[in-house]
């Protein structure tokens, strides 16, 4: 089932993504800080929504248009005071058919699994504002992820097709690792 092929071929790019984004939000001292970071959350989802938007419509993903999107994002920039002008520059991969944007869809909404763990951190770090993003779905995300994984899966009936997803979700995670600039050798 491509819900558990797409897990495990993506572990590694996950945790590459994983990485930066730790070590940007373990640098992040301030408001203005942790919009800076929001603003590269927002220039790359809103690209590649913009991307997949062909491909994902009302009759393929039901409750689409209620899902977090970029818009919370831009919304807790604002609410930190910032705007979102002056964005990272961002590349996605080329999306050309449903299955290819139900891939890049699965990295956007597994991205809110880790949500809760990032609100943690902003926390620790006295970071409280701007959070909507990551709060994500609260106590419907595991429906809301069941719901999408299966529309996924339903997509997916062939080893081929499988593939196709997967390359498209690994090219989504490295392209969004590519706007968090390149990982230090030294850390
Ligand atoms: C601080 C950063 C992050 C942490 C700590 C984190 C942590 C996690 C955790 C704990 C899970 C759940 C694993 C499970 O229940 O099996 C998860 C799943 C996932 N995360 Fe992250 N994550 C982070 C950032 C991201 C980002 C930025 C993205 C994508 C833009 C992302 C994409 C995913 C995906 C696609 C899944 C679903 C895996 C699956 O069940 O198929 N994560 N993450």
């Amino acid at each position: 089932m491509l819900s558990t092929s797409i897990k495990d071929a993506t572990k590694e790019a996950h945790l590459e993504l994983e990485k930066k984004v730790v070590k940007k939000l373990k640098d992040i001292r301030s408001d203005a800080g942790y919009a800076d970071f929001l603003k590269h959350f927002y220039a790359y989802f809103n690209h590649v929504e913009q991307a997949i938007s062909p491909f994902i419509t009302t009759e393929l993903l039901p409750d689409y248009q209620e899902r977090r999107n970029s818009a919370y994002l831009k919304r807790d920039i604002e609410e930190l005071g910032a705007d979102v002008h002056g964005l990272p520059d961002t590349t996605v991969p080329e999306i050309t058919n449903i299955l290819q944007a139900l891939g890049a869809l699965y990295v956007m909404e597994g991205s809110i699994m880790g949500g809760p763990i990032i609100v943690k951190m902003l926390e620790k770090g006295g970071i409280t504002k701007g959070v909507s993003f990551f709060s994500g779905y609260g106590e419907a995300t595991g429906q809301k992820w069941g719901t999408f994984v299966g529309v996924m899966n339903a997509q997916a009936g062939t080893e081929t097709e499988e593939a196709i997803a997967i390359q498209s979700a690994n090219d989504t995670f490295s392209h969004f690792s590519e706007v968090f600039g390149p990982v230090s050798v030294v850390s």
